[in-house]
């Protein structure tokens, strides 16, 4: 396809400004460009298929199934737009004073009240703009409580499990606690022997996803968080998977005290590609006061930001957090009601029925029920066949679905992570078990073909390591990057005419 500059042709024009009659601006001569800005020109129709091309290249929830597996790759409902773009939410200004923007604080706060419901805690905060911010956030709520009661210099580990998400460890590592790694056992729990023995006066926290990474839920819950708190501990629980409990069972309950919950992936803000997302945090009582400043709160009918906290962190995002996303939010649980129960009920059922439609013809590691999503493993197909994860996944795009998340969860080897979601129809998941059926069939009778997809893609298989070492992210005007010296230091390329 080619580029929007390569389709311009001089004088060509999209649209046109209304002629104006103010004065010239003086620029200083030292200032002024010597030449024209180089933009592509281009009449409308061409503008518009160019676009229109491009978006059709894309693959998102409203083109197909998308079963990234941790990544809760639901519908998001169409009212949510229309309700964030109510212009008393669109047209507010962070700036607004309080009395003007009663309807917004409401809003927050009830979020936050239903919020810390679903969690089974007693404080959110809003603020964090994403998972990984709010593990953060909720680590540097870890330092304070100790430091508080003048245990910082020695509470200074945090273990994690062998199957976390890579933002746990980075998070422990930015906000300054050693790392430490607890295995899983051959069910896929957390082993409490490894863990009795890492755990101890030095701990500060547990931080730990639960349904895990693997769509288990540890059966052991309870024990694990009796043994951090009779250390004096914390336990931290990565909402990442929250899809799967909602209404069934709280992290609070189970004995979490810092929770961060996802609100692009469980209550359906739209995300991919990096998009905006909200990461709020709810706590018990004893971590309150050190949760971000302003907190929104309501005192009798009126609502106000509260910066009163003087054993607050302070401050982690701009304003109250990202505005949208809790508008979006808002509207979907609302939706729901009472019956949001039944959006994790119908999310475990879609992906137990997928389970058990595959584990035949895949290897399942941890042979149980799963929860919101499950990690098979092609390894049968590459000790048979030679065909890998990679292989499966780049296949399934030929049948139009977007891969799962492979090679993840580490601890299982040629990982195949799934997560249909509560949003898929029946019919949705059999075409999806029948091409991962036939990807398998295919895997003995055509491997080649498996070695060679996606066939039927706008690109083929692509040099990951290059993309990622030599990244173009500008168009060659004038020269041919293939030919100047491979640039040192992750300097920017410059891309190919035509590229
Ligand atoms: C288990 C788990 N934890 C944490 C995160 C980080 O969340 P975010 O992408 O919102 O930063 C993810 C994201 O996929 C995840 O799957």
């Amino acid at each position: 396809m080619k580029l929007i500059f390569e389709k311009s042709r001089p004088g060509r024009r999209a649209g046109s400004l209304p002629r104006y009659d103010l004065p010239k601006a003086e620029v200083p001569e030292e200032l002024a460009r010597r030449t024209a800005p180089r933009l592509p020109e281009i009449s409308e129709p061409e503008l518009v298929r160019h676009f229109t091309a491009l978006a059709d290249r894309n693959f998102g929830v409203d083109t197909g199934f998308y079963p990234l597996g941790s990544c809760t790759m639901k519908h998001n409902p169409r009212v949510n737009e229309r309700v964030v773009n109510l212009p008393g939410f669109r047209d507010l200004h962070p700036y607004q004073e309080e009395e003007a923007s009663q309807g917004a604080l409401e809003l927050m706060w009830r979020l936050q009240e239903i919020l810390a419901e679903v969690c089974g805690l007693q404080a959110v905060s809003l603020q964090p703009a994403a998972g990984s911010q709010g593990e953060l956030t909720g680590l540097m709520l870890m330092r304070a409580y100790f430091a508080d009661r003048g245990e910082a210099e020695q509470r200074r580990v945090v273990i994690t499990a062998d199957t976390a998400h890579g933002t746990n460890p980075a998070s422990v590592a930015m906000a300054g606690f050693e790392l430490e790694k607890v295995e899983t056992d051959e069910r896929g729990n957390l082993d409490l022997d490894d863990l009795r023995a890492k755990v101890d006066g030095r701990t500060a926290g547990l931080m730990l996803t639960n349904p895990s990474t693997l769509g288990l839920f540890d059966e052991h819950i309870e024990e694990v968080s009796a043994i951090f708190h009779d250390a004096g501990a914390l336990l931290y629980y990565d909402g990442a998977n929250l899809n799967a409990v909602c209404g069934i069972s709280r992290p609070g309950d189970m004995g979490f005290d810092i929770v961060h919950i996802n609100l692009h992936k469980t209550f359906s803000q739209p995300h991919g590609g990096g998009g905006p997302g909200g990461g709020p945090i709810a706590v018990r009582d004893i971590l309150e006061p050190f949760l971000p400043v302003p907190a929104v709160v309501c005192e009798g009918d009126e609502f106000r930001l509260d910066y009163d906290r003087p054993k607050s962190i302070g401050k982690v995002r701009g304003f109250c957090g990202p505005f949208g996303v809790f508008v979006r939010s808002y509207a979907y649980i609302r939706a729901y009601g009472p019956a949001l129960r039944e959006m994790s009920e119908v999310a475990v059922l879609n992906a137990n029925y997928l389970l058990a439609r595959l584990k035949d013809v895949y290897d399942l590691p941890f042979d149980r029920l799963c929860m919101h999503e499950f990690v098979l493993s092609a390894r049968n197909l590459k000790r048979e066949h030679g065909i890998t994860a990679l292989d499966v996944a780049k296949r399934l795009m030929d049948h139009g679905f977007h891969p799962p998340t492979i090679y993840f969860p580490l601890v299982v080897p040629e990982a195949l992570m799934i997560e249909p979601t509560e949003t898929e129809a029946k019919e949705t998941l059999d075409e999806f078990a029948d091409a991962m059926r036939a990807i398998a069939d295919e895997a003995a009778s055509d491997p080649q073909a498996l070695k060679d997809a996606p066939h039927r893609r706008p690109v083929r298989r692509l040099d990951e390591v290059k993309a990622a070492k030599r990244a173009i992210v500008k168009y060659g005007f004038e020269e041919h990057p293939d030919l100047a010296p491979a640039p040192s230091g992750g300097a920017a390329v410059q891309a190919q005419k035509g590229a």
